[in-house]
């Protein structure tokens, strides 16, 4: 049972759409739901616990198991518990999107993420950020969004997001990455990466995050989803 509103906003690493949610969310006034934040907690808590990369079950079982608090430091910046443990940048690591990718592939933890994804769903509404929100976790939400944006794009943005945290890539690297990320969360049997049939697709190439929300904000005010009560401000 879904308690409030849904607009879903779904794509590949790099597309945008953590930001673009971000800006979406605050300007509603509405919850923020990171899946693959989830993804990435799963693949650390079974790492904390020592599991084999390739046991589904005891996946599943640990994404069952895991207390998970979303929340914000004093400078509002997002922050991650896990099982009481600040792992907010151990999540975001590199090692932890390739686990991530992985236990993601397993249809066991997909299943155990399910509830606790749709129980985001609160008033006012909810902003659900992922690849598959749309096709899967909230098949009637009112607003379905599939952000894009080639692969040369998202590399570059991912390349210059590593340079700024001080770490060294190569360019190269970083777009192979992209590629092969994409090809195993499209091409995976359970809930591949895919737009679903009613989802407006954006392309980011060359939109910066704002205007994508705009966008975005432009599309949730005509299905009447800004109206007064659901805490709207312009951006
Ligand atoms: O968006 P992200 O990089 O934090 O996602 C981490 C991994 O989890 C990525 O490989 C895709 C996967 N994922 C998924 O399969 N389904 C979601 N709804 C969200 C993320």
């Amino acid at each position: 049972m879904i308690g409030a509103p849904v607009i879903t906003i779904d794509g590949p690493s790099g597309s945008g759409k953590g930001t673009v949610s971000r800006l979406v969310a605050r300007a509603l006034g509405w919850h923020l739901l990171d899946s693959g934040a989830l993804y990435r907690l799963t693949g650390l808590a079974g790492a904390l616990a020592g599991l084999a990369p390739g046991d589904e079950e005891a996946h599943a079982r640990a994404a069952l198991a895991m207390d998970v608090r979303f929340g914000a430091d004093a400078a509002g910046e997002p922050t991650v518990l896990l099982d009481g443990r600040d792992v907010t940048q151990a999540i975001r690591t590199e090692a932890a999107g390739e686990r991530a990718s992985q236990v993601a592939s397993f249809k066991a933890v997909r299943h155990a993420l399910l509830e606790r994804q749709r129980r985001f769903a609160e008033p006012p509404g909810l902003v659900a950020d992922g690849r598959d929100m749309g096709s899967v976790i909230f098949p009637s939400a009112p607003l379905k969004v599939f952000l894009t944006a080639s692969v040369e794009e998202r590399a570059a943005r991912r390349f210059r997001q590593l340079k700024s945290a001080g770490i060294n890539a190569i360019l190269a690297a970083v777009t192979a990455d992209i590629a092969s990320r994409d090809a195993r969360d499209s091409g995976r049997a359970v809930a591949p990466l895919v737009a679903a049939a009613d989802a407006v697709t954006l392309d980011t190439t060359r939109l910066d995050a704002e205007s994508a929300a705009r966008q975005i904000l432009a599309r949730a005010a005509e299905r009447g989803l800004d109206r007064p009560g659901s805490g709207f401000r312009p951006l």
